[in-house]
């Protein structure tokens, strides 16, 4: 049995590896990435974004099609919601201890520095996997994986609207730089990759992950959706603005009247988000303008690993929108033939943050293969115990098989 198990998956592995960097895609050729200046924004309110045509139409039919919509998918988030992710600064120096990095980042006249910590395993084997915690770790701690634990509000601070452009972020980019706090995170993961990426600190550059619950849980799914080198991801909890798609939870709210969170409150809750998404969150009507959706987000992930939990004790969090929107998500693994690689744990009530023994072995598989490179393990999650059924009519398009 487990010999058939381990045949079955290492067909699948030999498809695409799960971890293959740099930090951006293949943005040639440059077509891909550049928008027309003029985009005409299409009004889809009660549709979720088809991921499988380009802005002007062209359907997606093999894995290289799909990389360049994935690098326009990538400019569109950044144009209009998240904001733009500078690349790599000429200046990156860094000095490491057994128990932290220091990254100092410089544009040649200017420079910041900013630290993380860094928790050595009692056990395991050198270089050992890490994980990436924004301001600590809500997930069971895998045995022989170090823990690097990033303070996210020294890098851009999210207390509240007066707090947009305070962090180190802002000191080397300017206050005015259009990204918000989630994308400021993301490149704060992005210069430690690259820190490890050059330093012998015994840690294994290809085998990273990054989590955060709540608020640190949507920065969480931006890091891996914007550094290809991470090789999973672990959004926890992260409701309206990670695992939910806006239009499905502006649904919930409008139609439905659920006290969900959508796009309408977060721009005016806390500046996680550029400036630039404001213009889709003026009223509970314009958000249907947004060219892209979460589901969409999720998908530049894969083919790498996303293992992500949510709680249905609380509606804020956008139920019914997370199971939807991580569906539609995982259309995206299907057609690139990885759907295993996507993992979807809804359970609860339980307290927020507080991670249920229930998914214990779950979370696990996914260190197995993504972290320690088990690659004959079952990591074929997705389950709700919120009894919805993936509402079709959101999907109008429908999935390729790329190859
Ligand atoms: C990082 O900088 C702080 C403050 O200067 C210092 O206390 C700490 O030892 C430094 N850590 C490393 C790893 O260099
Ligand atoms: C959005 O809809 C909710 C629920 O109907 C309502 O409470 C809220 O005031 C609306 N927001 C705006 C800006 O109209
Ligand atoms: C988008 O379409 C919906 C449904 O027809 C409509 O209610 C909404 O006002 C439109 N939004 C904009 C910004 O035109
Ligand atoms: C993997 O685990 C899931 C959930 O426990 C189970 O439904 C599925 O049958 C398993 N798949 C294989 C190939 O064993
Ligand atoms: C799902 O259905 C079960 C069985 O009817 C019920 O016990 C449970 O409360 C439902 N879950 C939710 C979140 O409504």
């Amino acid at each position: 049995m487990r010999f058939f198990l381990a045949l079955s998956f290492a067909a699948v592995v030999s498809a695409l590896p799960a971890s293959h960097g740099p930090e951006f895609g293949d943005d040639s050729p440059l077509s891909c990435a550049r928008l027309p200046c003029n985009l005409e924004l299409v009004n889809q309110t009660y549709i979720l974004p088809d991921p499988f045509h380009s802005i002007d139409g062209e359907p997606v039919t093999t894995l290289a099609d799909w990389s360049c919509r994935a690098t326009q998918i990538r400019a569109l988030f950044q144009k209009y919601e998240l904001g733009v992710k500078p690349p790599r600064p000429p200046v990156l120096t860094s000095t490491v201890s057994s128990s932290g990095v220091n990254v100092t980042a410089g544009d040649g006249t200017k420079s910041v520095t900013f630290s993380a910590s860094i928790s050595y395993p009692p056990s395991g084997t050198a270089p050992y996997p890490a994980i990436i915690a924004y301001d600590g770790l809500n997930v069971p701690r895998p045995a022989g994986a170090v823990i690097i634990t990033l303070n996210v509000d020294t890098i851009a601070q999210q207390n509240g609207p007066q707090s947009r452009g305070v962090g180190v972020f802002y000191d080397l980019y300017g206050k005015d730089h259009s990204a918000g706090a989630l994308m400021a995170w993301a490149w704060a993961v992005s210069r430690i990759m690259d820190v490890l990426e050059a330093t012998s600190a015994n840690i294994n550059p290809r085998r990273i992950a990054v989590t955060g619950c709540s608020r640190n849980g949507k920065g969480a799914m931006v890091a891996g959706a914007f550094d290809q080198r991470i090789a999973l991801t672990i959004p926890q909890e992260s409701g309206s603005g990670g695992d939910a798609c806006w239009r499905v939870s502006r649904a919930m709210l409008v139609k439905d009247q659920l006290a969900t969170q959508t796009a309408w409150e977060i721009v005016g809750e806390d500046v996680w988000f550029s400036t630039n998404f404001n213009q889709f969150a003026t009223d509970n009507y314009t958000v249907g303008l947004l060219p892209v959706d979460h589901h969409e987000l999720a998908g530049l992930i894969a083919p790498r690993g996303l293992y992500s939990t949510e709680n249905v004790g609380f509606l804020w969090l956008g139920a019914q929108s997370n199971w939807e929107c991580m569906t539609a998500a995982n259309k995206i693994y299907q057609a690139l033939g990885v759907a295993d690689r996507q993992g979807f744990s809804q359970d609860g009530p339980h307290d927020h943050c507080s991670f249920p023994y229930d998914q214990t072995a779950e979370i696990q598989a996914f260190y197995d293969r993504f972290l320690f490179g088990k690659e004959d393990t079952n990591t074929s999650v997705f389950r709700t115990v919120g009894n919805w059924t993936y509402d079709e009519s959101w999907q109008p398009w429908s999935v390729p098989e790329l190859a």
